[in-house]
């Protein structure tokens, strides 16, 4: 019915924000409780409590005194933060050093400031409130400067103001419209970018959720369909230490194996052993990167996880052997849905050991998914996960390093596309309802997956890709945006979509490269696969029976691009791999929007066609067919064109001229890169590392070089080398400094080739003050590159 139209019928519900709402009231009474402040309002009962100086939690709920129980996101513990308590007559001001929170008394409003006094979140003519339905709500005043970023994974442009978004995760298959809403992700949070300075919110419930900044023009809302109102103010003041308080509230991805920033390749589905050989084959040929192979569904005995059908993969594990033997990984897919059959062993440990989702009345719940009627393990009970998790040994054992999760959100096929929210959850020991544990089934069934695959692995770092998540997911998943299409729209898309969910704290993230369902075409494959080198993370996809996707499928012209850009993507790795150990280190996104490094530049707040890749490079890519040209807008400061070394004054746009081989990068004046050599995977080892540096006007450029073995925890243990390059450059001298900053771990390559950018003349070289023979140094007229080798 939804999609005729009674969707528009006049007998439409009563929401929230209108006349069913109860306001909180005034204060009645309020205690210091061991770091909480507690208030007693006339309809509500509020807790306050400060986790670090720039992390306040604020937490309602109308019934009863608040529960500081945190759902499975919050991975931070309040650490013992010093505040000071003020009661005066009409309000109540709490204050840390760079968080101060004043109550007003009548009526119960909270104002949170930053440490200079300036209003972060400041509520006025409504606050917080209910309604009969048990659904909490709060409003908060929205400047007329406020941009507002991140919300995880959702359609349309890069700053959401003027949106109302819905976080309840769905398995969209119908097209990904501007206006699609929810889909695969929830991330209750969000960023507000004001006059350059920024703040954020993160909603800490897990029911659905719905965040309104369209209905109101000077108020946005958030609301819940049960639990409490539970919400962390973060201080900011930079979109930067935004991400930083954030990711130290819900986590941090660790850093993935290097083989999985590879190329990926995938298809629904490479049906046999067969046609896995002959993939791979054709990759080695032809001589294009690959390090990923997926197998989706057709691989296993009737979609039954944890088995393969022998008819279609009669060797499996000589053929996960004989792959990585040419550096290629086998990642199959393992959704949650368990084939309801008394033959089949899961099944069986399943019901007979408790582990699947029931109803109240202990009837076992099942749904429609590929395999047929099938059952739901109950994620969110830990000996669930515990036995999920060693469930994958049988993948393990394969030689399997890597699983992609998917249809996880969950997701049934019947009308209402999930699991009856009236199913039972046992969340050790306590009953939770479906509804309110719907947007944790895909998190939780990640955390079983990564943490089983991590033990069994024995420290090799494990690698997940998942559909469905919650705040907190990039701790042990990388996620891709799902079923999209093969339409020009949807690799616009991708951009903002990729950038918000990095924004988000899910820095690892990508698109289906081609798009997912309809049919690719040479020129849009071109197009996709130069976003896709420069997305963190890197997967062509497609759907059953649409027309081949792979690299070479749109003949040579096309092919050759394609492949110069997945070999661009190898070239970056050194680069790329650094930035992902700075995510895993601070929540950084690898691809970032342009206002996170300009926040005063109003040209950056709704840049959604362009993208960054650390600090210093600017990806301006061509989103139209039949076009080869577009204007890109590069910040203040000098920018040097990556692929010609035309030095062009920024602080304005740029008509860019882009043939279909030419994906327009810039890189920043007084920056440094480092590329390795085109390999075939990830894990051929590069015998030279190559450091780009691009001159500024005066003073020292630096760079900290990062790596480790790429596989396995030691880092964890401090194994990995980071040097530290700085670079002073003075006519025609450089003065170089390489220091060894932690040097623990042996890099394969010996050899360091230092391009200066932008010379005039051959250089005077020394190197931590030594003189660098004439024979090292070389200056090629052409490009004005100077070349220094260093062994
Ligand atoms: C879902 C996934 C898609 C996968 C298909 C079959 O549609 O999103 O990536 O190929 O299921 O498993």
């Amino acid at each position: 019915m939804k999609d005729t139209s009674f969707a528009i019928h006049p007998g439409t519900k009563k929401t929230i924000d209108n006349d069913s709402y109860y306001d909180i009231g005034n204060l009645i009474a309020m205690k210091n409780d061991d770091k909480i402040i507690r208030f007693t309002c006339e309809q509500g009962y509020v807790n306050i409590k400060y986790y670090r100086d720039d992390i306040v939690r604020i937490t309602m709920n109308p019934y009863q005194e608040p529960l500081m129980e945190s759902t499975f996101a919050v991975v931070l513990d309040s650490e013992d933060v010093s505040i000071s308590v003020t009661d005066k007559e009409d309000e109540v001001i709490l204050k840390s050093s760079k968080l101060t929170t004043i109550v007003k008394k009548a009526p119960f409003r909270i104002t949170v400031l930053d440490q200079d006094g300036k209003i972060l979140v400041e509520e006025t003519k409504r606050g917080m409130g209910y309604n009969d339905k048990k659904e909490v709500i709060c409003f908060k005043s929205m400047d007329e400067a406020d941009h507002f970023y991140g919300f995880g994974e959702k359609t349309s442009f890069l700053d959401k103001r003027g949106e109302k978004m819905t976080m309840f995760n769905s398995d969209v298959y119908a097209p990904h419209n501007p206006e699609t809403d929810p889909l695969y992700q929830s991330i209750p949070y969000f960023m507000t970018l004001r006059d350059g300075r920024a703040h954020g919110i993160y909603f800490d419930n897990s029911y659905k959720t719905t965040f309104d900044l369209k209905t109101n023009k000077d108020t946005y809302s958030f609301s819940a369909e049960g639990g409490q109102l539970d919400y962390y103010v973060l201080a900011g003041p930079t979109p930067k230490d935004v991400l930083e308080q954030y990711t130290a509230l819900t986590g941090r991805m660790p850093i993935p194996p290097k083989w999985a920033i590879g190329y990926h390749q995938s298809r629904y589905s490479y049906e046999t052993e067969q046609e896995v050989r002959e993939l791979v084959k054709t990759f080695l040929d032809k001589e294009i990167p690959l390090d990923v192979v997926y197998l989706d569904i057709h691989y296993m005995n009737g979609y039954r996880v944890f088995t393969f059908d022998n008819s279609r993969f009669p060797s499996i594990d000589k053929l996960v052997k004989d792959m990585k033997d040419v550096g290629i990984r086998i990642v199959p897919i393992v959704d949650p849905g368990v084939k309801e059959d008394p033959e089949y062993h899961i099944f069986q440990e399943g019901v007979r050991e408790d582990h699947f989702c029931k109803y109240i009345d202990g009837k076992i719940y099942y749904g429609d998914v590929w395999p047929g009627n099938s059952a739901f393990p109950d994620f969110i009970n830990s000996e669930v996960r515990k036995w999920w998790g060693e469930k994958h040994r049988f993948y393990s054992e394969l030689g399997i390093e890597g699983i992609w999760n998917d249809m996880n959100e969950p997701a049934v096929f019947n009308e209402t596309k999930t699991m009856d929210l009236k199913v039972i959850h046992d969340k050790d020991g306590e009953l939770k309802t479906h509804r309110e544990m719907h947007n944790m089934y895909g998190f939780m069934m990640g955390e079983a997956t990564y943490q089983g695959m991590k033990k069994l692995l024995k420290g090799k770092r494990p690698f997940l890709l998942t559909r469905a998540g919650f705040a907190g997911i990039q701790r042990y998943a990388a996620v891709w945006t799902g079923d999209n299409r093969s339409f020009w729209e949807h690799l616009a898309m991708a951009i903002p979509m990729c950038l918000n969910l990095g924004v988000s704290g899910v820095a690892f993230s990508g698109t289906d490269v081609g798009g997912f369902a309809h049919d690719c075409n040479g020129e849009l494959l071109a197009r996709w696969t130069q976003v896709g080198a420069f997305t963190p993370f890197f997967r062509n996809h497609t759907v059953i029976d649409s027309v081949r996707q792979e690299p070479w499928a749109f003949g040579e012209e096309y092919g050759e691009i394609i492949k110069k850009y997945i070999q661009l993507r190898y070239i970056w790795l050194p680069h790329l791999y650094k930035l992902f150990v700075e995510t895993s280190r601070t929540g950084l996104p690898v691809m970032r929007p342009l206002f996170m490094e300009y926040p005063d530049d109003k040209n950056t707040f709704n840049l959604s066609d362009q993208f960054m890749i650390g600090d210093n490079v600017i990806i301006a890519p061509i989103l139209q067919p039949n076009t080869y040209h577009r204007v890109v807008y590069l910040p203040e400061g000098k920018w040097y064109d990556y692929w010609t070394d035309e030095s062009i004054e920024g602080g304005k746009h740029i008509l860019v001229e882009a043939e279909l081989d030419k994906l327009p990068i810039f890189v920043r004046e007084g920056s440094i890169i480092t590329h390795g050599p085109v390999k075939q995977s990830t894990m051929v080892p590069a015998d030279e590392i190559i450091v780009h540096l691009y001159p500024k006007q005066s003073g020292v450029i630096e760079y900290t070089l990062y790596d480790d073995d790429g596989e396995t925890f030691s880092y964890q243990n401090g194994e990995y080398l980071e040097k530290k390059i700085t670079c002073d450059l003075s006519d025609d001298r450089i003065d170089v400094a390489i220091e060894d900053v932690v040097a623990n771990y042996q890099p394969t390559w010996k050899k360091m080739v230092l391009k200066v950018h932008d010379t005039t003349s051959k250089l005077n070289v020394f190197v931590n003050q030594q003189k660098v023979a004439e024979d090292q140094i070389s200056f090629d007229e052409e490009t004005k590159v100077s070349s220094i080798t260093l062994k």
